[in-house]
């Protein structure tokens, strides 16, 4: 656990690719006394409409869709390998059913924005839901694509403005 310093999302140095694909994150969305966090590893960093955004993507059977919709916030929260385990669990049970904070130990803040991130995350991107949009089939110009979704749960995108973003003070 560290302190944080707050950086310009520019100033991230190091590989989306990597960050999302390789070390997965947790998508937190809800206030302090009711939130809900998954893993994830698709989404993606970038600009639209001039603004720094992070995006991510969530099947209709999280219980986290719940708190995403419901709420105007949501951080993404990068941790070290160490985490790993916790991650794994965050993305094979379900909040409905467990307590993960209790289960992983991690320790959840308040941030100024209201949103939920965690103390024990190297890197906290603080969103602002901007934009949300159901996948649609009709879009798969790659008709493989769609072997993602033999059950055709397609998933919400959402985009989030990265209004504030911390990395752990080593
Ligand atoms: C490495 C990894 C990546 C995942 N990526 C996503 C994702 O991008 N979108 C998604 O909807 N589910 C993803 N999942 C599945 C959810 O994390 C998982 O279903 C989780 O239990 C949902 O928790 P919830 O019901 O508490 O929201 C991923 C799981 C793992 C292990």
């Amino acid at each position: 656990m560290s302190d944080f310093k707050q950086i310009a999302p520019e100033e991230i140095d190091e590989s989306a690719f990597k960050l999302i694909g390789k070390d997965w994150m947790l998508i937190t969305a809800g206030a302090i006394d009711s939130f809900n966090t998954m893993t994830a590893s698709w989404g993606g960093l970038g600009v639209i409409w001039n603004k720094p955004v992070a995006y991510c993507v969530i099947r209709p059977q999280r219980h986290t869709r719940k708190f995403m919709d419901s709420g105007d916030r949501f951080t993404l929260c990068f941790f070290d390998e160490k985490y790993r385990k916790a991650l794994e669990y965050c993305g094979s049970h379900s909040g409905r059913n467990v307590d993960k904070v209790k289960e992983t130990g991690l320790t959840p803040v308040k941030s100024g924005s209201g949103a939920v991130y965690f103390a024990e995350a190297r890197i906290v991107l603080d969103c602002r839901k901007v934009y949300i949009q159901d996948i649609d089939p009709a879009g798969f110009v790659d008709p493989s694509i769609a072997d993602n979704y033999p059950d055709k749960d397609y998933h919400r995108l959402y985009i989030g403005e990265v209004t504030k973003c911390m990395v752990a003070d080593a």
